[in-house]
């Protein structure tokens, strides 16, 4: 019997694109949000809409925290063998105004994600969310997984650190296979709002200024939500080996998901406002607490595990991005 798969944080951009992909491909999907109002929950709502047009999802609305709540799901939907965990309080910012957010459910909820992995039998695979800012302000580039990643500059890349250490401990006492991904600026269609793309085309829209952080001196490895998709599904395909009677590799593995190629911010502006057809204006403003000015993703071991290969440029995906904005907001 094909067990469902279940995607936690589905009502999110990432969650949902995954979801859709999976539905799209003929699968069958769980999908676990708290809806919280950290952004427009509308947008949540339009998302989980759009997921419900197939018959094969099924939503359930909880906290990945509340360990009650999580027992009674894989109770009533069944043993899940597979799960793909991306909910997450989310952001580098809010993370300095709202930290115990991100301590209940960034490790909170990914200890409750994996206990529950641990009691099932014949579990598959767990692929969860990390994060590029894990590698805090490291001089080296491109980042890669050997580096060492001990000094995050963000309460948030220090929870989806604490997660890949917790799930190393898991794989290792549990021999449950976990992949951790760590996501590099990810942007897209249905995106979030509180990241730079969808703030610099709203405020171009609206006549108003962008803010721009280091004087426009920031680098990202910006990376396209559909080769993001892909990248999460080619990696829970793959699963590292299990241990075979205590010997073998701790069955947990981390790989880098981005771009392999670091965008200039102000050619990022550019292309959104070719996009748009409107020139934007700049507010330079000093750099933020807890930001990093470059990232950069070595991927060469996503390419080798996962067959992830990052297909779109920003010429592609910004103007994707701007119809889908333009269509949903209602912007001629
Ligand atoms: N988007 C990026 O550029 C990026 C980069 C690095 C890492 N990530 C990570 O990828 C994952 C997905 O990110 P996203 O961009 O889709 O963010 P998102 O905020 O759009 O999605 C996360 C979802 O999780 C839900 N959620 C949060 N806390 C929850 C809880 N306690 N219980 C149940 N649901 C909860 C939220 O309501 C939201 O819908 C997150 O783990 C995030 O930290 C994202």
């Amino acid at each position: 019997m094909i067990r469902p798969i279940l995607v936690t944080g589905a009502a999110g951009f990432i969650g949902f694109h995954t979801s859709l992909r999976l539905l799209e491909q003929g699968g069958e999907v769980v999908g676990i949000d708290n809806l919280n109002d950290y952004y427009d929950v509308s947008l949540k709502q339009a998302r989980l809409a759009k997921l419900q047009e197939f018959d094969k999802f099924k939503f359930v609305k909880l906290d990945i925290s509340d360990k009650t709540a999580m027992e009674k799901l894989w109770a009533e939907h069944g043993d899940f063998l597979e799960v793909i965990h991306l909910a997450a309080q989310a952001g580098v910012r809010y993370s300095l105004k709202n930290p115990y957010s991100y301590i209940t459910s960034n490790c909170m909820g990914h200890l409750t994600v994996m206990e529950m992995c641990r009691h099932t039998k014949d579990f598959k695979h767990l692929v969860y969310a990390s994060s590029s800012s894990v590698y805090g302000g490291n001089k080296k580039l491109p980042y890669s997984v050997e580096d060492s990643v001990d000094q995050p500059l963000s309460l948030y890349a220090a929870t989806k650190r604490s997660d890949e250490l917790m799930s190393h401990t898991y794989a290792h006492l549990y021999n449950i296979a976990q992949t951790g991904l760590r996501f590099f600026t990810v942007y897209g269609p249905w995106g979030r709002p509180d990241m730079a793309l969808f703030i610099f085309t709203k405020a171009i829209c609206e006549g108003k200024s962008i803010p721009i952080f280091n004087d426009g001196n920031m680098k990202r490895d910006f990376t396209y939500v559909d080769d993001i998709v892909s990248g999460i599904l080619g990696a829970l395909k793959n699963p590292p080996a299990l241990r075979i009677d205590g010997k073998g590799d701790v069955p947990n593995r981390i790989l880098n998901i981005g771009n392999n190629r670091s965008e200039n911010l102000m050619d990022f502006v550019k292309v959104i406002e070719d996009a748009l057809g409107k020139k934007a204006e700049l507010e330079l403003l000093p750099m933020q607490d807890g930001d990093v000015p470059e990232t950069y993703a070595d991927i060469e071991e996503t390419t080798r595990i996962a067959g992830y290969n990052a297909r779109t440029t920003i010429h592609e995906g910004i103007p994707k991005f701007i119809a889908w904005y333009k269509e949903y907001y209602n912007i001629s």
